[in-house]
């Protein structure tokens, strides 16, 4: 049996800032992750940070390799109609986005843990969370040496993912979930061939959205949208291509560059939440606790914001006995994490093509896209969310 203050379970972006953030109040933690260091330091996935992620990032020093090879946009581009509409982000909402892949972001804070010598214990297996309700949770696992262990903890942070077992350890009948799923799934590549633009271009196309995205001046990042019961099979490379180069056309003759396809995956589109996002000493954060769609970019974002409320919650909790702003947690979280529901609800719904819709349904996404690409206030509006709403409180 060992103890420490707050066992976190997973390695992902949340238990890592947390564990993180954590330390730098002098509040002990354990990170316990059942993949191996280099599968979540190689998993490809979202690569927006918006402005609040890279200032704290920056703030607490770990934002130098993000400031060297992170890429500031100031805007991005609606593209519909077979032309470009661009939102300047900088000028319309005073903050832009930097695009650096989250498993650079992990990479650093695995490598801020190991400098400082904090504990993350990695390949561990059968976790089960105990004692929920009580002061002093208990995490029991098997760690990558094949032994039997339990952490006595203060709180436990459930920081595991959509899949993981947090959520599901707590007792059925506390939960409330909110979800909607999507008829449609993004396909998504990683081509070794520079970005065909400087800036993001999200796509409106009565094929499908397409959504052209970068990781570095070489390698360029792609997405289609596609039905969500496609094997990747069925997506050779070159179908991919072709239906990349038909959607992103432009009236002016846009040209995309190809080259060869280093990933390919597809991942199915939801929105969910659950309420609250904790019980007794466990809280939940990141998607542990709830989805976006990706079009809005705010997945990452939003288990940042999650962990800045968390770390301080658990700080006055532990340390100085005030239990108020952990009971309050989910109720912080969650006004920040329905306001990108909304926003990434909203994106998707404007710029997919909804098999299920009509052609009432496809002049009302025309509508709303013609509107936010010649309105001030509209575009602003959606440059405010885009490059990530101030945090609250602190
Ligand atoms: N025991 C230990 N670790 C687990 C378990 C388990 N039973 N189940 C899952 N995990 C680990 C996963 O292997 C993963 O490394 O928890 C981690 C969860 O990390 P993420 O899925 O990256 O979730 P989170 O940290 O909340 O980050 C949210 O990541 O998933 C993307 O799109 C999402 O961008 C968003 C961001
Ligand atoms: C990405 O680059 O992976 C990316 C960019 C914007 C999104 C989603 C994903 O909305």
């Amino acid at each position: 049996m060992t103890d420490t203050r707050v066992g976190i379970v997973g390695a992902g972006p949340a238990g890592l800032l947390l564990s993180y953030l954590l330390h730098l109040q002098g509040i002990d933690a354990v990170v316990l992750e059942a993949r191996s260091r280099s599968y979540v330091e190689q998993r490809v996935r979202a690569g927006v940070c918006e402005q609040p992620t890279v200032d704290l990032l920056r703030e607490i020093g770990v934002g130098a390799r993000m400031d060297a090879e992170g890429m500031p946009h100031h805007g991005l581009s609606l593209r519909f109609d077979g032309a470009d509409h661009r939102i300047n982000l900088t000028e319309l909402a005073g903050r832009c986005i930097t695009v650096y892949g989250q498993q650079e972001i992990v990479k650093d804070l695995i490598a801020a843990h190991e400098e400082k010598d904090l504990p993350i214990e990695f390949e561990v297996s059968d976790v089960a969370l105990h004692d929920l309700d009580g002061e002093t949770p208990r995490i029991t696992y098997t760690d990558a040496a094949g032994n039997a262990q339990e952490l006595r903890c203060g709180a436990i942070a459930g920081c595991d993912g959509f899949h993981g077992i947090s959520r599901s350890s707590i007792p059925d009948g506390e939960l409330t979930v909110y979800e909607r799923h999507y008829p449609f799934a993004w396909l998504g590549i990683l081509a070794r061939t520079p970005p065909s633009h400087e800036e993001l271009i999200y796509t409106h196309h009565e094929r499908g959205f397409a959504l052209h995205s970068m990781r570095s001046p070489e390698i360029t990042r792609l997405y289609l949208q596609v039905d969500p019961n496609d094997p990747l099979e069925d997506w050779p490379d070159d179908r991919v291509w072709s239906e990349l180069q038909q959607r992103l056309a432009t009236r002016d003759g846009f040209s995309l560059r190809e080259g060869p396809v280093l990933e390919k995956s597809i991942t199915p589109m939801r929105s969910f939440v659950v309420e609250p996002m904790q019980y007794g000493r466990l809280f939940l954060a990141g998607d542990a606790a709830h989805i976006v769609p990706p079009t809005g970019a705010k997945g990452m974002n939003l288990a940042v914001a999650d962990v800045r409320h968390l770390a301080h919650a658990l700080k006055l909790l532990l340390r100085d006995g005030d239990p108020a702003p952990a009971a309050a947690y989910s109720e912080t979280c969650l006004s920040r994490v329905w306001r990108a529901e909304h926003f990434s609800w909203f994106m998707t719904s404007m710029l997919h093509t909804d098999p299920d819709s009509d052609d009432f349904g496809r002049r009302l996404q025309l509508a709303q896209l013609r509107y936010t690409a010649t309105s001030r206030a509209a575009a602003t509006s959606l440059a405010e969310n885009y490059a990530g709403l101030p945090f609250e409180g602190r």
